[in-house]
């Protein structure tokens, strides 16, 4: 696999060094197809149509199958995502304490919904089931470049506040 990416300045193999491994070791198992995108989008944030013909040469599956199973299935991105990821908790912890009005809140201030990005590119949302800190309800997580960082007993006007700060520094 060693043709040039899209871009035409490296091949496939130096593009994809982090999912090759994951190809090795699934692309010849039936009924893999879900854990190879999932693995896949772990790694890059979202399903790229480069990552797709990856696939796609690796698994010997039409690109235009993966892309069906890819736009079928909810928990697929085929876009980028924002610099900044929020997963937003909506947990059962997390719901009873407010999540619905740290969502609301959220979406007033970014102006966008769950799964989309701003139109800067700085942040994605996404709800995500529950992020294993109840106690600090309601939660949310904020995955970038530089790492994870957790935010707990949110109120409407807190998470505002983080948000603001996030933006100042991206
Ligand atoms: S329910 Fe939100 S962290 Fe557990």
């Amino acid at each position: 696999m060693n043709e040039k990416c899209c871009c035409g300045d490296h091949t496939m193999d130096q593009q994809f060094t982090e999912l090759a491994p994951v190809l090795d070791k699934y692309a010849k198992v039936p009924g893999s197809l879900i854990t190879i995108l999932q693995k896949a989008q772990d790694i890059y944030g979202y399903l790229s149509m480069d990552a797709i013909n990856y696939i796609s040469q690796a698994t010997g599956i039409k690109p235009a199958k993966i892309y069906g199973v890819a736009t079928f299935y909810s928990q697929f991105r085929l876009k980028p995502v924002g610099k900044y990821l929020i997963m937003l908790c909506k947990g059962t912890a997390c719901h009873v304490n407010g999540a619905d009005t740290i969502e609301e809140s959220i979406c007033e201030y970014l102006e966008i919904k769950d799964g989309e990005t701003t139109k800067d590119g700085v942040f994605t949302l996404n709800n995500v089931a529950c992020l294993g800190c109840c106690s600090l309800a309601p939660v949310m997580m904020v995955k970038s470049a530089d790492g994870d960082e957790t935010y707990g007993n949110l109120t409407k006007d807190s998470v505002k506040e983080v948000l603001a700060e996030i933006r100042e520094r991206a």
